[in-house]
């Protein structure tokens, strides 16, 4: 199959790229500065131009806090923009994988959510990428929807790098303990996502590894794997004071009979670990 991938330049983009190509397909992908999910003008040449199969979004204003007070700007890229790149795979047939989130949850159910469940975001980018999925049904019927939570990868900034560079001159972190959910591997995303498109299983997919820790539990794990000495306080949301709420508990998990599972959070991070060391990023 031939795919093109949007956001290509970008931590999961990276990864799908990369996935794709060892699984014999013939990819193409541009970053932000080549095809911009905000040009309809600009996708629908590019798509006429490329003519590809599966069209993958990996394009994101991915700024939580940021959104709060530009949820316009993120609504135009998360919401309208994951429309337009819908709209131009179908008007070349191509079917369309979009990537969204567990932020369009609002945590309150205390148990994983399943993808029948009612999404009620509490931040604005929650509610740019809930809007984004509603925009991706509509413009194409052949449309995958994968919702994915904490994602860390080697190609972009993520909470195990910006734990272990903190860690370099602090001997002590104070990490939330009352947001939990299901950190995932891109690397191990990237694999999913390529075997859901050689399938015709359209709709939402919950695609998180499996498991669930605090962001506490999981600053535990990195320094224990990763053998660093520091020390992790556990602080609640309010005292970490962010601009953008999140929701308590947002573990994913799928209801789905042929789900695609992924290995668990700390498979993901042991695996992240020792591609950070193989790549000299350590
Ligand atoms: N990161 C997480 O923890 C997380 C969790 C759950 C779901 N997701 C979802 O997973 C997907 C991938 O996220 P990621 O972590 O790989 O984010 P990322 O590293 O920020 O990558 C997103 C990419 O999109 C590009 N982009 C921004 N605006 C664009 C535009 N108008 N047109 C084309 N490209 C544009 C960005 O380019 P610039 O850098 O130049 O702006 C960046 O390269 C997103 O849909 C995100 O919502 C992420």
């Amino acid at each position: 199959m031939k795919l093109l991938v949007t956001g290509a330049a970008g931590m999961l983009g990276r990864d799908v790229m990369l996935a794709a190509g060892n699984a014999g397909h013939e990819v193409v992908g541009y970053g932000r500065v080549e095809l911009d999910v905000a040009d309809p003008a600009q996708l629908h040449r590019r798509l006429e131009l490329e003519r590809p199969d599966v069209v993958i979004n990996c394009a994101a204003w991915t700024d939580v806090d940021g959104a709060e007070t530009a949820e316009e700007a993120a609504f135009a890229i998360n919401g309208r923009g994951a429309g337009n790149v819908a709209a131009a795979a179908a008007e070349v047939e191509a079917r369309i994988v979009h990537v969204s989130t567990d932020y369009v949850f609002d945590g309150a159910k205390g148990a994983p959510y399943v993808e029948s469940d009612q999404p009620a975001p509490l931040s604005a980018y929650g509610r740019t990428k809930l809007a984004g999925e509603e925009a991706v049904a509509a413009a194409n019927k052949r449309h995958f929807i994968v919702r994915s939570a904490g994602l860390f990868g080697v190609g972009g900034r993520n909470f195990v790098g910006t734990m272990l560079q903190l860690a370099e001159d602090r001997s002590e972190v104070a990490v939330v303990r009352d947001q939990v959910g299901s950190p995932t591997y891109t690397w191990h995303l990237a694999y999913g996502i390529v075997r859901l498109i050689e399938g015709i299983e359209y709709g939402i997919h919950h695609m998180a590894a499996a498991g669930q820790c605090s962001w506490y539990e999981f600053a535990r794990e990195i320094f224990e794997q990763a053998q660093v000495e520091c020390r992790v306080l556990s602080i609640t949301s309010e005292e970490f004071g962010a601009a953008a709420p999140r929701p308590a508990f947002s573990a994913l998990a799928s209801q789905r009979e042929h789900a695609i599972r992924l290995p668990s959070w700390q498979d993901g991070l042991a695996g992240y670990l020792g591609q950070r060391q193989a790549e000299g990023s350590e």
